[in-house]
């Protein structure tokens, strides 16, 4: 069982990838989890894409195909997610079949503000859904005042949120082992059936 946590911010000291860290060390035993960086990914053009897909975006796109689970930790920048992560998504999102389509993916938010990014979060979940990501509810993990749940090594020391991470990570394990063809194959017929709706593809 493969985890995958992804930081949605580049900043060196990042409260985001210090949940995602704190996420990684939190997941059940056995579990093999990693991070992986959104540094280097170029821009999304379309004609970048055709000339052939560049390094950064095949290794994120290798590592997110063998994770059973993807934790995705957000930022909120101006009440929504950065561009840095929707860039990533929607190289993501274009490379055939999108790995992301049928994956059970956890996010979470950090903030020195109050509301913990939770408007980032419901941003990051429409995307998700257009991605077909099969995005996890519950719990969800906001964390608000994130500068003063950390401790001076770094590390989650709010003993609440730790609660609530563990929490989530045992769910997307869980949601990870159930992932079978079944599934995917209902995924198919889902849009089959939305397509058929509304008169045509949009992909
Ligand atoms: C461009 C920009 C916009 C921001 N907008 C918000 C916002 O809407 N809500 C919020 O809670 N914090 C906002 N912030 C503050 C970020 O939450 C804060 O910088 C946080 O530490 C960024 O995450 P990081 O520590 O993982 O880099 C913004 C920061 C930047 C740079």
């Amino acid at each position: 069982m493969k985890l995958l946590a992804i930081s949605g911010s580049l900043r060196e000291g990042s409260l985001n990838t210090m949940l995602a860290q704190a996420a990684m060390h939190l997941a059940p035993a056995g579990v093999e989890a990693a991070i992986a960086t959104l540094h280097g990914l170029p821009l999304y053009n379309e004609d970048l894409r055709t000339a052939g897909i560049p390094a950064p975006v095949a290794q994120l796109e290798a590592r997110v195909r063998e994770a059973d689970g993807v934790v995705i930790v957000t930022p909120e920048y101006n009440y929504s997610i950065p561009g840095v992560l929707k860039n990533a998504l929607d190289w993501l999102s274009r490379l055939p079949p999108p790995p992301l389509a049928g994956k059970p993916v956890a996010i979470m938010s950090a903030s020195p503000g109050m509301l913990g990014g939770v408007r980032a979060q419901d941003h990051l979940r429409q995307v998700l859904f257009g991605l077909d990501a099969r995005t996890l509810t519950r719990p969800q993990v906001i964390v608000g005042s994130a500068a003063t749940r950390f401790g001076p090594d770094g590390r989650l020391s709010d003993s609440t949120t730790v609660g609530l991470v563990e929490e989530l990570m045992a769910a997307l394990v869980g949601a990870g082992g159930k992932l079978d063809a079944l599934h995917i194959e209902e995924g198919r017929n889902q849009r089959q059936f939305v397509r058929a709706v509304v008169g045509g593809g949009f992909r």
